[in-house]
């Protein structure tokens, strides 16, 4: 059963993040490659909320400018009184509240709480409140929930105001809210900060609606990363350990092989099909697509790549908004750079570099070239040495090499240039003109032998006068 209710999501991210020891606003600092913020403004969006309102404080207008194109709403909290007052300021942006609506409470550094999680929490909350808690084995520092004796919430309270017989109680509020917002704003405005940090708490809402009758419910991440915040360098690296770990054991259940599940880092999405294998050390960036059979060597680096079934990229290759095509060979030690396509079959290889570049089905650049703004036909043997001369300067200029072509070791083609279907290219040419097909083209300083010439030979101190 899903919920039907009309959502809005107030993300709070006001806070200074002192322990960072940073310039950059604490929810900016990215996890998986993605700033913390965007993670959870994800989330929201997953959720269909109507409405995102960032609560923001420190750093405001770097966090505003840095997440404008989202789409969110912004609040200002310019002192950060407690996390109710933080809402309170979300408030105006909210309204017009609907009277069936839920208003669910995120944080900006708390990144990877998962849909299927806060979609548990809607459900449950229902028209009253719903509250993700966590029981943990050392509960310092988070507020306590306290139940009755039938098991019913009564309030959550913080550890600062808390009994020594309420310190004891494993249960802790992870902060993840969601609230009846037809109540919201009435409840906001009874908050006092007549507590042990003069804050105004937004854990007392609880309390709140206990007393008038709206019951609360409770619901578990399914993991424990889901609700970790993060207030260190120490817990970001924590936590992108613990979310990569999670991304390869998902991999892993799709029937991925990683040689090592702990040296993998996957920096937005990565989709394989079956019998992926994966070396060590590789970090995919972006949207990548693996299919059937691909192998990937070691300490390779995929951003925005789509690689087809029984391709091979062999170790140290950086591959960048390129194509790859089913059975094709790159590496080791290989660059594709933006807008390069690789035919079936086509092999690129060590110290190779492709910009802009078509290589077509079973073409070959094996050695130490670099092929910038080509287009390059089927069964072409590019050899070592060779390099387009696509710039001349002030203007970028395409290489044309059409099907069946040789072009021979350390050759230069001066784009524009035309090299024709069939056409071998000398070692050693400079081609500033097209090369016509079928025929051999080459130039090259015409070779000269002297006979009877002396090598000069070494003069020693002492022979000289
Ligand atoms: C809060 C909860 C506590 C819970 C814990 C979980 C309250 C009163 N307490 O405590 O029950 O166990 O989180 O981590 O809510 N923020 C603002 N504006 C403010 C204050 C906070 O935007 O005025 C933001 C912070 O940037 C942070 C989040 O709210 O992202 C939580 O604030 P923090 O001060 O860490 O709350 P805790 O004291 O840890
Ligand atoms: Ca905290």
């Amino acid at each position: 059963m899903s919920h039907t209710r009309p959502l809005q999501v107030v993300i709070l991210a006001a806070g200074q993040g002192t322990r960072m020891r940073s310039g950059l606003p604490k929810v900016l600092h990215p996890i998986a490659g993605k700033a913390m913020a965007r993670h959870v403004i994800a989330a929201a969006a997953s959720l269909n909320a109507q409405k995102t309102v960032v609560v923001v404080g420190h750093g405001a207008s770097v966090v505003e400018s840095a997440l404008a194109d989202t789409g969110v709403h912004f609040a200002l909290q310019s002192s950060q009184l407690g996390t109710g007052h933080a809402v309170q300021m979300a408030l105006p942006a909210l309204q017009p509240l609907p009277k069936d609506g839920q208003v669910l409470i995120l944080y900006g550094d708390v990144p990877l709480t998962q849909t299927v999680t806060l979609k548990a929490l809607l459900q449950a909350a229902g028209d009253g409140v719903g509250l993700v808690t966590q029981h943990l084995d050392n509960p310092t520092g988070y507020g306590r929930i306290v139940r009755d004796g039938a098991g019913n919430v009564v309030c959550n309270v913080e550890e600062k105001d808390a009994t020594e017989a309420q310190r004891k109680i494993s249960e802790v509020n992870t902060g993840i809210l969601c609230l009846p917002a037809r109540h919201l704003a009435d409840w906001l405005g009874a908050l006092s900060n007549n507590n042990a940090q003069a804050e105004y708490y937004l854990t007392d809402l609880l309390g709140m609606a206990v007393q008038a009758g709206v019951p609360v419910h409770t619901v578990s991440p399914g993991h424990d990363w889901e609700v970790a915040g993060v207030n260190s360098k120490a817990q970001l690296a924590g936590l992108e350990r613990a979310w990569q770990q999670h991304q390869a054991e998902q991999l892993m259940v799709d029937g991925v092989r990683l040689a090592d599940p702990a040296r993998i880092d996957i920096r937005g999405i990565l989709t394989c099909g079956r019998d992926v294998s994966i070396d060590v050390g590789c970090v995919f960036e972006g949207q990548v697509t693996l299919g059937e059979g691909v192998h990937i060597g070691p300490y390779c680096v995929l951003r925005d790549v789509s690689v087809k079934a029984g391709a091979r990229i062999d170790a140290y290759s950086h591959l960048d908004q390129a194509v790859v095509g089913p059975d094709a060979v790159v590496g080791p030690y290989a660059r594709l750079r933006p807008g390069s396509t690789l035919g079936a079959g086509a092999h690129v290889g060590n110290f190779v570099e492709l910009k802009n570049t078509q290589l077509g089905a079973e073409s070959k650049a094996n050695h130490l070239a670099y092929i910038g703004d080509a287009t390059v036909g089927e069964r072409v043997n590019i050899g070592a040495g060779t390099i387009t001369c696509n710039y001349d300067g002030a203007n970028k200029h395409r290489t044309t090499i059409e099907d069946d072509a040789f072009i021979g070791s350390d050759t230069q083609l001066v784009a524009p240039v035309t090299v024709g279907r069939g056409a071998t290219l000398g070692a050693g040419t400079t081609l500033t003109k097209d090369a016509p097909p079928e025929a051999l083209t080459v130039s090259r300083a015409k070779q000269l032998s002297l006979t009877g010439w002396q090598r000069p030979v070494k003069q020693h101190k002492s022979d000289k006068k």
